[in-house]
């Protein structure tokens, strides 16, 4: 593991095997058929044939309008996703500005939260230059999704899950047999049971209404996916089961993965890197590679090392073993 600190600084080894099957980048209308899980393995070219970055943040700022004045919750925060397939962490105490720099990236802003600055690319297009329509239309869930913190609360209980899946596929014009396939083929990647999509959500446990939300989020194959604290709610045993399901779809799917939390271990089991945030206002404190092969064993020397490193960047005494939160 080994502090990066500069995070202007480029990943290695982007230039891998899978530059020769390459396709040019093209935006991602709705849904792809199956093709898509397998041409996802591919990196997107720039017009020079050149790989680009996929997601690259500079000094994103937002602020909230409180009572008593402004509160900034993002101050200057910079981050580069080089390629698929990657896993960032964010890490930090609660009020650190994570789950704002989130809905920042998705612009998905309470009433009250300005964006005060800062700029995004995605696949080399400056997105945040879009309109708020069409931002709607050409990134939001398509390009860049997200599951929310407790997205598992949020589901309809008065429609099938299967049908919430399907939604922003049938709201893109997709034919209900395509979607009720895909919606199948996506509850089973996650580790449902067949029939799954035919029932309602007060019929399913903690853990199978957040397989839920997570297919919400894969189903227009985005290439980046943000998830806010996915796991906090749910029992350790589950928890378990669900990162290293993930862990195995996104590597499948070359998904581009940012992902919250406040738990060092699954930050280390599950990133490639990881961005320590401070609050008060949110910044970005460290940024963190973790060097270690996979799959992780979560109990060897080197894991419980990496762990150890993140919560003294935390401010956290490493051997006291505290919660962090
Ligand atoms: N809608 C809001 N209005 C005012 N302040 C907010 C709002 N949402 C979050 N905050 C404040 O912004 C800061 C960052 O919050 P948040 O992004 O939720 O942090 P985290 O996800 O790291 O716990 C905190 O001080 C929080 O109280
Ligand atoms: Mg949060």
């Amino acid at each position: 593991m080994s502090a990066v600190g500069n995070h202007d600084q480029r990943y290695p080894g982007w230039r891998s095997a899978m530059t020769a099957a390459m396709v040019s980048y093209q935006p991602y209308p709705g849904w792809r058929l199956a093709t898509s899980w397998a041409a996802a393995g591919a990196t997107d070219l720039g017009k020079h044939g050149k790989p680009m970055p996929l997601l690259e943040v500079r000094d994103l700022r937002l602020e909230y309008a409180t009572d008593r004045g402004p509160l900034p919750a993002v101050d200057g925060v910079s981050l580069d996703l080089e390629e698929r397939g990657q896993a960032l962490g964010i890490i930090g105490e609660s009020g650190s500005g994570k789950t704002s720099l989130a809905i920042a990236l998705m612009r998905l802003l309470p009433r009250n939260a300005t964006l005060t600055g800062g700029s995004m690319r995605l696949g080399g297009e400056d997105i945040g230059a879009l309109s708020d329509e069409e931002f709607r239309r050409q990134v939001r869930w398509s390009r860049m999704a997200m599951v929310f913190q407790g997205a598992m609360h949020s589901l309809n209980p008065v429609i099938r899950v299967g049908e919430q899946v399907a939604e922003r596929l049938r709201a893109d014009g997709i034919s209900k047999s395509a979607a009720d396939a895909r919606v199948a083929d996506l509850l089973s990647r996650v580790g449902l049971p067949r029939g799954t999509a035919s029932r309602y959500p007060h019929e399913l446990s903690g853990g199978m209404k957040q397989r839920v939300s997570i297919a919400r989020g894969l189903v227009q194959d985005p290439p980046v996916l943000l998830m806010d604290e996915p796991f906090a709610a749910l029992d350790a045993l589950t928890r378990d089961e669900m990162q290293r399901l993930l862990a195995d779809v996104w590597r499948a799917t070359r998904k581009t993965v940012i992902y919250v939390t406040h738990n060092v271990a699954e930050a280390v089991y599950l990133a490639d890197r990881v961005v320590v945030m401070s609050p008060h206002p949110g910044t970005v404190k460290a940024e963190i590679k973790i060097e270690l092969p996979r799959p992780r064993d979560p109990l060897s020397v080197e894991f419980l090392e990496c762990q150890k490193e993140l919560l003294r960047y935390l401010g956290h005494d490493a051997n006291a073993n505290e919660p962090v939160n």
